[in-house]
């Protein structure tokens, strides 16, 4: 069977990501910090779907908890064929990044950018062990750099800059495996909103497109609705 981690899936667009990968048929190991919602979650999606899912503390921002839960997956299955690092935060708002506290970049960083890389690290010997493995950094259109800053949530910007050059590394340094970053689009959940343009379903697409049938010579790219841009 294969098997897929998502992160940050007790909602929104990891939800809906965990749901359309068991869906697919896939042992989907639903990644949250907080296990009551995350249980919650799981309860949600077991039953409806041909896969499995089954509930895995992790904070991503917390190296002893993605080591405790790179453990526990461990124990579950023998290899990981995909890892989508959805999990993410908005600290800041609308401010000027001269008012964008060294707290604020640190914890968004903590969560956005170094989330992702210590958490495909811990995940590596598994991810390793499948035939063609996947990592997905759910990454967005504010990291982009050819539009310019607009003044919205710098810290948040600046960590998803940063998470596309982590997952260009990432795909460099991991031969075998293929590493994307995705931009979801503005995506109707707690984080972006109800205005938002998007369902979740539309967000979640070419995320687990790149998580099930794009091909496998795809990597090192940041993609919005299956294509590649710059960014
Ligand atoms: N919605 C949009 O319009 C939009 C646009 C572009 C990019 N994105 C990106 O899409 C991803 C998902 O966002 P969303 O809209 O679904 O947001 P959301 O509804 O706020 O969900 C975010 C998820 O991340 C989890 N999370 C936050 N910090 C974590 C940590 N340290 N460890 C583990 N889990 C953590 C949250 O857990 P808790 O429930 O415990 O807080 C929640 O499950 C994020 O990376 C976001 O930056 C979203």
């Amino acid at each position: 069977m294969k098997t897929a981690l998502v992160t940050g899936a007790n909602k929104g667009i990891g939800l809906e990501v965990a749901r359309q990968l068991a869906a697919h048929g896939f042992h989907v190991f639903l990644g949250a910090r907080k296990t009551e919602a995350g249980l919650a979650a799981a309860a949600k999606l077991a039953g409806d779907n041909p896969g499995e899912v089954t509930f895995v503390r992790i904070d991503v921002s917390d190296s002893a908890s993605v080591a405790a839960a790179a453990k526990e997956v461990g124990q579950a299955t023998d290899h990981l064929d995909v890892l989508v690092n959805n999990a993410g935060i908005v600290v800041d708002g609308d401010s000027s990044i001269l008012s964008t506290t060294d707290e604020i970049l640190r914890e968004t960083l903590e969560t956005n950018t170094l989330g992702p890389l210590r958490v495909t690290r811990a995940f590596v010997p598994l991810l390793e062990k499948a035939r063609a493995p996947r990592v997905v950094n759910v990454s967005s259109g504010a990291g982009q750099l050819d539009g310019g800053a607009d003044g919205w949530a710098p810290a948040y910007c600046i960590s998803k800059t940063a998470l596309n050059g982590v997952t260009s590394q990432l795909a460099h340094g991991l031969k075998h495996c293929a590493v994307n970053s995705v931009c979801p689009g503005w995506v109707r959940t707690d984080m972006g909103g109800a205005n938002a343009t998007r369902s979740v379903e539309q967000g979640a697409d070419t995320i687990v497109w790149l998580a099930t049938d794009a091909p496998h010579s795809l990597t090192g790219q940041y993609l919005r609705d299956r294509k590649p841009l710059a960014w």
